[in-house]
């Protein structure tokens, strides 16, 4: 696996295989689990060349966020994405990718990005478009792969790609969870062992919802109030449970069968995030 910290490296690197091999893009932040290396697989079947990229976009957190403690773990993550056929790397520096502070910024509308997890992380999702949009014209890829975990992310990426004829298919990525339901998240591992153990909590009450929707149950209102007292009765702070729709994550028509159910809750100071679709 080739390990570029420049983008002119990057490009230098890619430009040969051009046009002849198809090129996929796996961005990630790092701190690997298995599902990134399942994005990476998915991206195989996809493309030629796999590129990753590894970058704690500073852009899409917060102040008070967790950007100065995410876990940074470049060495394992090699290993991992070199054992996966990783052909290229792409890891730079924040004076890489913002060597000035980023005067231009791609910027959702508010229904995509102020809504649901961008109503409890104003900017969140300007910062995710912004530092995407930049890895797209870095690499220049034909496919990029983006997890489901992050339902809205996706939403975002791809309307953000429609929006602006970018030529990138962009391909959908399973969660991938732990035995006993928990999604894995690079997060998880801020959880002390008590709270690793009611963490599956979440995706319980999430399949409850789906379950409830599935038997016909269409008091959304309803459902979401009660699954949100379920997970704060067990310690939970819950920033939201929603029911939308799964295309543009707006309050769904009453007939729509196109679900997905989306949550945020706090467990100590861990956020964790989840969706299941109907
Ligand atoms: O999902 C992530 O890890 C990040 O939001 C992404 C897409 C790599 C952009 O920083």
């Amino acid at each position: 696996m080739q390990i570029h910290e420049t983008i002119g490296g990057l490009r230098a690197a890619l430009k040969p295989l051009r046009p002849a091999a198809r090129i996929a893009l796996v961005p990630t932040m790092g701190n690997l689990h298995e599902g990134h290396i399942a994005l990476v697989t998915q991206a195989r079947r996809h493309a030629d060349a796999v590129v990753a990229t590894i970058f704690v976009n500073r852009l899409q957190f917060r102040p008070g966020e967790d950007f100065d403690k995410y876990p940074r773990t470049f060495a394992a993550d090699c290993e991992k994405l070199a054992a996966a056929g990783v052909e290229h790397l792409f890891a730079p520096a924040e004076s890489e990718m913002y060597p000035q502070p980023q005067r231009y910024h791609v910027e959702p509308p508010a229904e995509h990005a102020d809504v649901i997890e961008g109503e409890f992380r104003p900017g969140h999702f300007r910062g995710v478009a912004t530092v995407v949009m930049k890895l797209f014209q870095i690499a220049q890829p034909d496919v990029a792969l983006f997890g489901k975990k992050d339902f809205q992310q996706l939403m975002v990426i791809r309307s953000m790609a429609a929006d602006f004829d970018l030529p990138i298919e962009i391909v959908p990525g399973e969660t991938v969870r732990a035995a006993d339901g928990l999604a894995l998240s690079s997060r998880n591992g801020y959880l002390t062992d008590d709270q690793r153990k009611e963490a599956p909590r979440l995706f319980r009450t999430l399949t409850k919802v789906v379950e409830n929707i599935r038997a016909g149950n269409r008091d959304f209102p309803g459902l979401e109030r009660a699954a949100m007292a379920e997970m704060a009765a067990h310690g939970w702070i819950p920033d939201y449970i929603a029911v939308r729709n799964t295309f543009d994550l707006q309050l769904p028509a009453a007939h729509e069968s196109r679900l997905v159910v989306l949550a945020a809750a706090r467990l100590g100071s861990t956020r964790l995030i989840d969706n299941l679709e109907v």
